[in-house]
């Protein structure tokens, strides 16, 4: 099966103001009208949803929100629901990540429940799972990973498309990563669980790694066997920080590992 086509995805977290919306459409203007091998997305708080969608549209921009309700609608005061992001133009979302489930207490079971409702208002899920630093200090990272992995997923998928992001919680805003070694062993492990539940198709499901990403690491991040793609915090938030990400990417799709990038300089 080949890798499955590689996803570089921003996330502003809890950042960006109107004033901000510059750097998506510098973005944009870079991709748009380019042979672009990898995807490309935004995942801006959800105030900044309708007017990035529109500025992205058309031009090699994906954007995506950065939680839902699993409800569809109703009385729930404060929450958004996937049929409401999808209607202001995103198309992907992220669930489970790990600033949700330490400081909004998500457990695994909302988190499955909100893969449903993503399936359900047709966005495209990027599950997060990863370890804090005492469970990776006890030698538990692989037994935390798999479990919440498959806590967090529906018993079956359909044709459905998923993504799923390793996050090791210590790595986040941290400038610190695992080795190459690590990260491929954990992609490996998850990807194993993925496979018990949609069998082959786990091969052609992306598992993207997060955690202090930046131009300078993501070459060799993007190399690693079993990495096919990378979630970014602090270096989205700017194009400029971002964009050499999105190249990075690039060279690391190529056929030819990325000589006719470096030929054209
Ligand atoms: P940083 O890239 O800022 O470490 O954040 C990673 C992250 O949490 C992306 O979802």
């Amino acid at each position: 099966m080949p890798r499955p086509r590689l996803l570089i995805a921003g996330n502003w977290k809890m950042h960006g103001l109107a004033a901000d919306l510059g750097e998506a459409e510098t973005l944009a203007a870079a991709l748009a009208g380019r042979r672009v091998r990898s995807r490309v997305a935004l995942f801006p708080p959800a105030t900044l949803l309708d007017r990035m969608a529109r500025a992205a549209q058309g031009r090699g921009l994906l954007v995506g929100a950065q939680d839902i309700y699993h409800e569809p609608s109703g009385a729930f005061t404060g929450a958004i629901s996937a049929e409401m992001a999808k209607d202001v133009g995103a198309s992907l979302v992220i669930l489970g990540h790990s600033e949700r489930r330490r400081d909004f207490g998500e457990t695994d079971a909302q988190v499955r429940l909100k893969v449903e409702a993503a399936f359900r208002g047709r966005l495209e899920p990027i599950v997060c799972v990863g370890e804090s630093a005492e469970v990776r200090d006890a030698g538990g990272t692989m037994a935390r990973i798999e479990s919440q992995l498959r806590a967090s997923l529906p018993e079956s998928l359909g044709e459905q498309r998923i993504n799923v992001a390793y996050e090791p919680v210590w790595a986040i805003g941290a400038g610190k990563t695992p080795s190459l070694e690590e990260i491929a062993e954990a992609h490996e492990g998850l990807r194993r669980v993925l496979a018990h539940v949609i069998g082959d198709q786990a091969q052609a499901t992306p598992i993207l790694y997060g955690g202090s990403v930046t131009a300078e690491n993501a070459s060799a991040v993007l190399a690693v066997s079993g990495v096919d793609g990378v979630l970014v915090g602090s270096a989205s938030l700017e194009a400029a920080d971002f964009l050499p990400i999105v190249w990075a990417a690039e060279a690391a799709s190529e056929p030819d590992g990325g000589f006719e990038s470096w030929l054209r300089g």
